[in-house]
């Protein structure tokens, strides 16, 4: 018989143990460094601009580049037209077309990116804001006849918020427009951010001849072109004779002189304030021609940044940790009364995301398995079995899913709030069928779950009023109420101004002005005390009056 001594024995199973571990290691190892090349190759983003600066044509001509698509115009015939009638209709039969164009994916090289879109019509302002939240960086696009738009500016806001990243990309080149440093000017004090251009265009309009890539010493000649791409040429230095064959001497002499003049005035670019939020590269161009495109996306991928930690309520998540979160920050309808089923959009925040296993949903504390989880790469949606931090994994939902909501592999972690900014336009929203009292306000919550529009409640009589960014948004209610859950609403004109979060360290100052404006408390639906003030001087004489208020005009302070 096989015998073995006490002391054998014990190295023995030591020696088992540790050749386990080691296997254990090198397994997680492996597994980790995999996690960290996908994250690391990973860019998510957005791109942002007024409507009609050319947020589509940029996007497409990307898609372009990434190979996803191989010809212009692919994107467009999918776009939300930016109708100033309230057609929404046609809107909404645009948007359902768009859950593919919603998210689009494709590989670069060795990146993997992922575009987020974000609705052209103003109306939908707040699901831009909401996308924002879910992406590491963004590119905005200015108009370089028009510069910095209204919307622009606002959605600058919401990236100053959350210090995302920033490039900007001025665009129609090929048409007049303005001064570029006038251009640089407005973009420093409207967007509040400092600039460092990094290409700079030789004329603009009809006189327009390229641009210099001044982060890679290239001079880009203008050739008119929809559809192909540009040729560059490989400067040496800014003195290379060849530049004056190519513009002539005037031009050159002109460019020369304003590089120096950029030299003087904007500090060199550095990836770090970029990276902060602090300082925005800008690139111009014409996206419409191909034109200055590539350049802004392979300076782009170099410098973006790949999903970063998400501050969560109870800590810092990292996005190479072993364990799968994520957040829903999207709902996308189904506009087929017949099939109610949604689409929640969760950005995959750290650890792989994997097809059939389990994950918990922490509002409701229940255990779910997606078995048809949906990506998205070249415009098309197929299912996926894996996914990683920052990518977006669509799932199919019935109504479970509620914008911010988060799912993990077990721990209870709450990602912070998405912010809800003051409606633009209320109205009090009535019953019209007492009988159907229970589905109005199923479907009315459901719809507040979607992120559609923010509900208030009056705290003195009770009253629902209803807050929207744009008109549209009250047809698509009154509709999807109909429609959806069968019950009917009117709408009742309420003169208020703006919704303001109200907060203070000294409770009992909270309460008088609680009490002092009990008519105009409301509460969201989240339980939190908002002030509606009916016009800029109420609500500048309740700043003045009770000092010790703070107002806020977005529900994340
Ligand atoms: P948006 O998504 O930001 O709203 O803008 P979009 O790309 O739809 O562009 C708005 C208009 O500007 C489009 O013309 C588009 O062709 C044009 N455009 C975009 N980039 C450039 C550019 O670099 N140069 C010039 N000259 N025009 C540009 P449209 O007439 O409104 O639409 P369409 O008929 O071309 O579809």
């Amino acid at each position: 018989m096989y015998s073995i001594d006490e002391t054998e024995w014990q190295n023995k199973v030591t020696d088992t143990v540790v050749q386990k571990l080691t296997h254990q290691q090198t397994y997680n190892f492996i597994t980790l460094a995999t996690l960290n090349e996908e994250i690391q190759r990973r860019r998510t983003f957005a791109i942002i601009s007024h409507p009609d600066a050319g947020k589509t044509t940029l996007t497409e001509k990307l898609l372009l580049f990434g190979g996803a698509i191989h010809i212009a115009g692919a994107v467009k015939s999918n776009k939300i037209k930016k109708t100033a009638t309230s057609d929404w209709m046609e809107i909404e039969k645009q948007r359902g077309i768009s859950v593919a164009t919603s998210v689009m994916g494709f590989n670069y090289g060795d990146y993997k990116i992922n575009i987020l879109d974000t609705p052209g019509h103003q109306d939908f302002a707040e699901d831009t804001y909401r996308t924002l939240t879910a992406v590491d960086s963004v590119i905005i696009v200015v108009d370089v006849a028009k510069g910095v738009e209204m919307q622009t500016r606002k959605l600058m806001e919401v990236c100053r918020m959350r210090n995302t990243p920033v490039i900007i990309f001025v665009n129609k080149l090929d048409r007049e427009g303005r001064d570029p440093f006038d251009i640089l000017d407005e973009l420093e004090s409207e967007l509040k951010i400092s600039v460092r251009p990094l290409s700079w265009p030789i004329n603009i309009g009809e006189r327009f001849k390229g641009v210099y890539n001044i982060y890679e010493n290239t001079l880009d000649l203008f050739q008119p072109d929809k559809q192909k791409v540009t040729e560059r040429i490989e400067i040496a230095d800014i003195n290379d004779p060849r530049i004056d064959e190519m513009v002539g001497e005037r031009d050159a002499a002109k460019l020369r002189e304003d590089l120096e003049l950029i030299d003087g005035v904007y500090p060199e670019f550095e990836v770090e304030p970029y990276l902060d939020g602090k300082l925005a590269p800008v690139f111009f161009g014409s996206a419409l021609n191909t034109f200055g495109v590539k350049e802004l996306l392979d300076c782009f991928v170099k410098i973006a940044p790949s999903p970063k930690p998400v501050i969560a309520e109870e800590r810092q998540i990292n996005p190479d940790e072993n364990d799968f979160s994520g957040f829903v920050f999207k709902i996308h309808a189904n506009m087929d009364p017949n099939h109610r089923s949604c689409i929640a959009f969760v950005k995959v925040c750290s650890g792989k995301f994997e097809r059939n296993a389990n994950y918990r949903h922490i509002r409701s504390g229940k255990t779910m398995r997606f078995a048809a989880p949906t990506a998205f790469m070249a415009q098309k949606k197929s299912i996926v079995d894996e996914a990683y931090p920052g990518d977006i994994v669509g799932i199919p939902d019935t109504g479970n899913f509620k914008i911010g909501d988060t799912l993990t592999a077990g721990e209870t972690i709450h990602f912070k709030g998405l912010p809800s900014f003051s409606p633009e336009m209320f109205k009090y929203i009535e019953n019209t069928d007492p009988m159907k009292a229970k589905q109005l306000d199923k479907g009315l919550r459901q719809l507040m779950d979607e992120g559609v529009a923010q509900l208030f409640t009056n705290q003195f009589n009770g009253r629902k009023i209803v807050g929207t960014v744009g008109q549209l948004q009250f047809e698509v209610i009154q509709y999807r109420l109909l429609h959806e859950y069968g019950a009917q609403c009117r709408w009742e004109p309420v003169s208020l101004y703006k919704a303001c979060w109200i907060e203070s360290d000294d409770p009992k100052a909270l309460e008088s002005f609680k009490k002092r404006k009990h008519q105009f408390m409301a509460t969201d639906t989240q339980g939190r005390d908002v002030f509606l003030a009916d016009s800029n001087y109420v609500l500048q004489m309740a700043r003045t009056d009770f000092p010790k208020i703070t107002f806020h005009f977005s529900s994340e302070f």
